[in-house]
């Protein structure tokens, strides 16, 4: 498969290892253009690209950008696509969003409603960065860890599990992007390493006070 990645940080770098390491192919992005990428896409085994190369390029596309940045992409660009939003919000970052902190939307549906002809699917905003390569297991191992996905549409939300299972992990479906406040940042399920049953178990008794220590998942 073709995958797309806008955002050459710690998270798309990671992906894209993960995706070459699983035989697809990648090109990579990021704001400052494909000058910039040369080197860490030939040792990753990717391309490099412009942002809108990335995007059309991409089966798949995988969005790996903070959270301020998001008002920077094209709605155009990304219709008819299957996006992968692996964003989170941290305040000091990003700045503060009201309805974030009252919890009337999530990160996810900020996107959708941004990209409206795209396909959101969240994923890989609850694993640190490292973790995509370190922790990644072959189907069937023992203990193998559980990535939590979320997504309005279940033909998209089925083909994102699959691709998670190529790259090492089982995958569990919430369903609805209206769901994914379950998976954000300080929530029990954030960024902690568990198997399918007890991943299922965490979010489906998380309420909507429940959240651990800021940083608490750095440990
Ligand atoms: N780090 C983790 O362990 C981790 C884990 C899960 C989820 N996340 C989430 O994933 C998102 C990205 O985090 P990160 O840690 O990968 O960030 P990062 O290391 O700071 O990388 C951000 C990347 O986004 C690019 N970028 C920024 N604005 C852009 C735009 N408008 N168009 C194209 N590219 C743009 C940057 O490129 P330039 O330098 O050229 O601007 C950079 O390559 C965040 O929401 C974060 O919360 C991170």
């Amino acid at each position: 498969m073709h995958i797309g990645i806008v955002g050459a940080g710690h998270i798309g770098q990671a992906v894209a290892r993960a995706s070459i390491k699983a035989g697809h192919r990648v090109k990579l992005s990021n704001s400052r253009g494909p000058q910039s990428l040369v080197a860490l896409a030939a040792d990753i085994g990717a391309e490099a690209g412009t942002v809108d190369e990335a995007i059309a390029f991409g089966g798949l596309v995988v969005v790996a950008i903070p959270l301020k940045s998001y008002p920077m992409l094209s709605a155009a660009q990304f219709a008819g696509r299957i996006v992968i939003d692996t964003g989170n919000y941290y305040p000091g970052r990003d700045s503060a969003i009201t309805f974030l902190d009252n919890q009337t939307t999530t990160t996810s549906q900020i996107l959708a409603q941004q990209l409206p002809g795209a396909t959101i699917v969240k994923a890989f905003n609850a694993i640190l960065a490292a973790q995509i390569i370190s922790h990644a297991k072959p189907a069937g191992a023992p203990g193998r860890r559980a990535l939590p996905i979320a997504g309005n549409d279940p033909t998209a939300n089925k083909f994102v599990a699959q691709f998670i299972d190529e790259i090492g992990f089982d995958a569990v479906d919430l369903g609805p992007l209206s769901e994914s406040w379950r998976i954000e940042r300080a929530r029990p399920a954030y960024c902690i390493a568990m198997d399918k049953a007890r991943l299922e178990a965490t979010v489906a008794r998380t309420s909507r006070s429940d959240f651990v220590p800021e940083g608490s998942w750095r440990v």
